[in-house]
């Protein structure tokens, strides 16, 4: 199959990862597919923090899973966290913020642009990648904001996990009867 079509129909979140670090250079490639996402105008309303340090992803996954384990809304947490000691970033070696510009209209359609290019790339170099929505409580956590050193001028558009996948998802079926072909 074509490459391209066969990483965007074989990419899956991936939830569990092995404990290897991804090299630097693969890291620079994968943040580089970001950037060269399309923008509206060319913009590039974005930013990207690249976040490796163990301890601090175990905190923030922490401050967000305490914040939210009872919280009705999620069940799946609570779920997760039964079998996974890190059911918020999953114990990722790689974490990747993307932050858009609070002044740009399209950030959010930019950045998750960036974002799919992000995973896809990682797909086809072996690693596997999880969006994580949960992270929007960050917003909250002025320290770990601080920690982190969001630029004041961003805002939080979506996290990604990265590591060497440890499971393997089944297929989670999509709805092809969405396509109305008008000729
Ligand atoms: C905007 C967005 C937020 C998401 N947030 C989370 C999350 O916080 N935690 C998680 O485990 N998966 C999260 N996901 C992953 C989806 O659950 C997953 O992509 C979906 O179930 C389809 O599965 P697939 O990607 O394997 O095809 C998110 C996906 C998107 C696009």
């Amino acid at each position: 199959m074509n490459p391209t079509i066969n990483s965007i129909k074989e990419r899956r979140a991936v939830r569990a990862y092995k404990d290897k670090a991804i090299g630097k250079e693969k890291i620079n490639e994968i943040i580089e597919c970001g950037i060269w996402a399309p923008s509206a105008r060319n913009n590039q309303p974005w930013k990207f923090v690249a976040l490796t340090n163990r301890n601090l992803i175990k905190k923030i996954a922490k401050r967000i899973l305490d914040k939210i384990i009872n919280n009705p809304r999620y069940p799946f947490v609570r779920e997760r966290a039964k079998t996974k000691e890190d059911p918020i970033l999953y114990s990722a070696p790689l974490v990747i913020f993307i932050l858009g510009d609070k002044n740009n209209k399209w950030n959010a359609i930019d950045c998750s642009l960036a974002a799919q290019n992000m995973m896809l790339a990682s797909y086809s170099l072996g690693i596997s990648s999880c969006p994580i929505g949960m992270t929007q409580f960050l917003k909250e956590e002025q320290d770990l904001m601080n920690e982190l050193g969001f630029d004041k001028n961003y805002e939080l558009v979506l996290t990604l996990t990265f590591g060497y996948g440890n499971e393997e998802p089944e297929k989670k079926e999509r709805t092809k009867d969405v396509v109305k072909f008008i000729e």
